[in-house]
């Protein structure tokens, strides 16, 4: 028989260990960000000391329970445990010994923070978070919109506000995550040593689309980043043929109002399109970016993220939406393209 008041809690117990393999994408624990590498240490260093304890005080139990158990005719006599007073050394062994190790973890913990400071002067991109997507903004100056691009192996302070509700920005494996407040300037650190693309999403509940408020993390070499840079800044975008043409007058009837694109329009309602054509996903992160998945999120968003503040466009044809597909893809800079990257 399934006996669920058994299995249950076993089975929670079990989560923690199986959840890291299977949604391996969010695990704290990951080593390849210098943030995963020192939660790991610490993380070790208190399971090795409370094992320890563990050992010590359930020992102490079964030896107890074993050598004062209750044995074959002496069933009718009781043990009486003689209480201890004024032992000394016991009291000083029980103070002092939980006493290093609260410092010692103190000195650790202390140890981590310190090395985990930002640098004066390092990278600093601006985030801004909306009910349910997010835009970046660079030194250089462009935007980017639920995808933020950074050098591998440099701390990157990412810094900003949220411009509805509370919102917070997390990117488990790379680094503490940050609540974004309404009028204030909060800031946090990322940084990490392998190039890829990296999950990470909004950790305060913010309303019906929160779920589905998600971003990525494009870590790139340096040289690549630095390619990357160079042609946002440069990016204006081109409409090479009749499609895309048509696409883009779609675009300034339908999208212009709310969304931004460098030299085209100046919503802010909506996510920055500048760089929409190297996303890799779509809706703040929550759908592969191809056409389909595009052509039905113009038709309809909020029927695919409860609380999508972008309406359906029920009187775009299919060949306006395949028009609309074709325009957006094609804002991206030639010979750059993010699809590559490892998942991490
Ligand atoms: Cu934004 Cu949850």
């Amino acid at each position: 028989m399934f006996k669920a008041r058994v299995f249950c809690p076993a089975a929670g117990a079990l989560l923690p260990f199986f959840t890291p393999a299977l949604a391996r994408s969010v695990t704290i624990l990951d080593p390849s960000s210098f943030f995963g590498l020192e939660v790991r240490r610490l993380f070790l260093i208190v399971l090795v000391l409370a094992s320890l304890i563990v050992v010590v005080v359930y020992g102490a139990l079964v030896w107890s329970v074993y050598r004062y158990r209750t044995q074959g005719e002496n069933l009718q006599v009781e043990y009486q445990a003689s209480p201890l007073r004024g032992n000394e050394r016991l009291e000083v062994i029980w103070t002092v010994i939980p006493l290093l190790m609260v410092l010692f973890l103190f000195g650790v913990t202390v140890e981590s923070l310190v090395s985990r400071v930002l640098p004066i002067g390092a990278y600093r991109v601006e985030v801004e978070a909306h009910q349910y997507f997010w835009n970046f903004t660079y030194p250089e100056g462009f935007h980017t919109s639920n995808e933020l691009v950074i050098p591998v192996g440099q701390r990157v302070e990412v810094a900003g506000t949220a411009v509805d509700v509370l919102h917070a920005f997390w990117a488990p494996n790379l680094g503490p995550d940050v609540d974004l407040v309404p009028g204030q300037d909060n800031r946090t650190l990322l940084e990490t040593r392998q190039p890829g693309r990296y999950l990470g999403e909004c950790n305060q509940l913010c309303g019906p689309g929160h779920a589905r408020m998600l971003f990525r993390v494009i870590a790139l070499t340096e040289a690549e980043y630095a390619r990357f840079a160079k042609a946002a800044q440069a990016f204006r975008p081109v409409v090479a043929t009749p499609l895309a043409r048509r696409g883009e007058t779609l675009f300034q009837q339908n999208c212009a109002a709310c969304h931004r694109v460098e030299g085209v329009s100046q919503g802010t309602v909506g996510p920055d399109l500048t760089l929409f054509g190297l996303r890799t996903t779509l809706g703040a992160g929550f759908l592969p970016n191809n056409r389909a998945n595009l052509k039905a999120w113009v038709r309809d968003a909020p029927a695919l993220k409860p609380g999508a503040r972008m309406p359906p466009f029920p009187s775009l044809t299919p060949q306006d939406l395949e028009a609309l597909a074709v325009y957006l893809e094609g804002l991206k800079p030639e010979d750059l393209d993010f699809n590559g990257l490892p998942e991490r």
